[in-house]
């Protein structure tokens, strides 16, 4: 953790960055909290020329500085409360004491504190013990009712520190995964499936079917594809791995409510991106389509389409198209229009067919010059 040279005796760095610290694993937020008004704290940080306020959120008590060149997030303790189960929850209790604070989090890992004065560790909850016997631990029962996104950051936890549920807290998923509150912030899921399927690691998919963890997006019994998209995205990296993981579920959702005539934002859907959903929409043309094995079928029906829809054609329709595609998908005619006039041929709807027609010839001989395009160009208008 970088030294911010903050020293107060109500200030404690607290949650990822403690455990991060104790694991030895690098932080990107550094989260602090300060026991009272941090506002008032960081007003008096930027008077004494220690940091400077980028952005005050005064219903959350909680500050934006910029401290040493590094963004921190200073928050004043807070209690929570989920009057809305599954929903973001409301603050309460601004400034109270710290281990009120703590209680309100996840996981023991993540409820750790550390004194900015005394570099103590502040541990209420055995968080240190858990780290050392790898273990996630909930807080209290409760947990994963008022924020079932817990059971994906769980999964991404496990994954990333190789740590398991207790088990008590293994219970409590099961218990909630048998009965799931679907009126959730789905928005919020997203957010978590985001960053455990962007890990890129095939023991979150494996996990997430053996704990049926799925179930938080599907109300059908679903059986894991049998495909190491690891090694597939290893191979074809993508921005959007997640939906290489899990977009044929949210395309799942998205076709039973369409199916039954149901609008499609309900809340059992994701909320999806222009380019996400160009991605589930190119996924779902790909199995609809009737592609033929010959390499011209295939250079049709996925040029243009999003490469995570074509690993995802890839995973579910257990055939190698998509994969033969990668491989001839640099092949382009190199004639244009303009060369189609320049020999004579006037501008009709007959360019485009010309056009397949070279494409066709070249997909067979990808070394064809220019030259010998026009060649065939000639040949198709004769
Ligand atoms: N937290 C929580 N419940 C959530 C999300 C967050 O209790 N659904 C608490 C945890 O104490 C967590 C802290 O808020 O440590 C900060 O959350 P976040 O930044 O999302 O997670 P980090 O633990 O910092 O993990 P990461 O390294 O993935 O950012």
């Amino acid at each position: 953790m970088q030294n911010l040279n903050l020293k107060d005796k109500n200030l404690y760095y607290i949650g990822g960055i403690v455990r991060d610290e104790i694991l030895n694993k690098e932080s990107f937020d550094y989260d602090i909290t300060y026991v009272g008004n941090a506002i008032e704290f960081c007003k008096n940080l930027e008077k004494n020329n220690i940091g400077k306020i980028l952005q005050i959120n005064e219903p959350f008590g909680t500050v934006r500085m910029l401290i040493n060149n590094k963004e921190v997030d200073i928050a004043s303790t807070r209690d929570e409360i989920y009057p809305e189960k599954g929903h973001l929850p409301v603050v309460s209790d601004i400034g109270c004491e710290l281990k009120k604070d703590v209680l309100r989090r996840d996981f023991t890992i993540n409820a750790m504190a550390k004194s900015t004065l005394t570099n103590e560790i502040i541990d209420y909850t055995n968080g240190l013990e858990d780290i050392k016997n790898k273990t996630l631990r909930v807080l209290h029962d409760n947990s994963f009712i008022d924020d079932p996104t817990r059971i994906l950051r769980g999964l991404k936890f496990s994954v990333r520190f190789g740590f398991s549920l207790d088990n008590h807290t293994k219970k409590l998923q099961d218990t909630y995964l048998e009965n799931i509150n679907r009126d959730m912030s789905y928005k919020r899921l997203k957010k978590e499936l985001i960053e455990t399927f962007n890990l890129n690691k095939q023991k979150a998919f494996d996990l997430f079917f053996e704990q049926k963890i799925y179930k938080l997006l599907s109300e059908k019994e679903l059986k894991k594809p049998e495909y190491n998209i690891e090694n597939l995205v290893k191979t074809y990296p993508v921005k959007h791995v997640w939906l290489v993981y899990i977009g044929w579920i949210i395309s799942d959702n998205f076709s039973q409510n369409l199916h039954q005539n149901l609008p499609l934002n309900l809340p059992q859907n994701i909320p999806l991106t222009k380019d996400e959903k160009k991605i589930i929409d190119d996924y779902r043309t790909l199995m609809d389509a009737n592609i033929d094995s010959d390499n011209y079928s295939i250079y049709k029906n996925f040029e243009n389409k999003a490469t995570e829809a074509i690993l995802l054609y890839t995973i579910m329709s257990g055939k190698d198209y998509g994969l033969k595609y990668f491989k001839i998908k640099d092949i382009k005619v190199k004639i244009n229009g303009n060369d189609l006039k320049n020999i004579g041929i006037s501008p009709s709807k007959k360019y485009s067919d010309c056009f397949d027609y070279i494409l066709k010839n070249k997909l067979k001989n990808p070394d064809m010059t220019k030259t010998e395009e026009l060649e065939l160009a000639k040949h198709f208008f004769k």
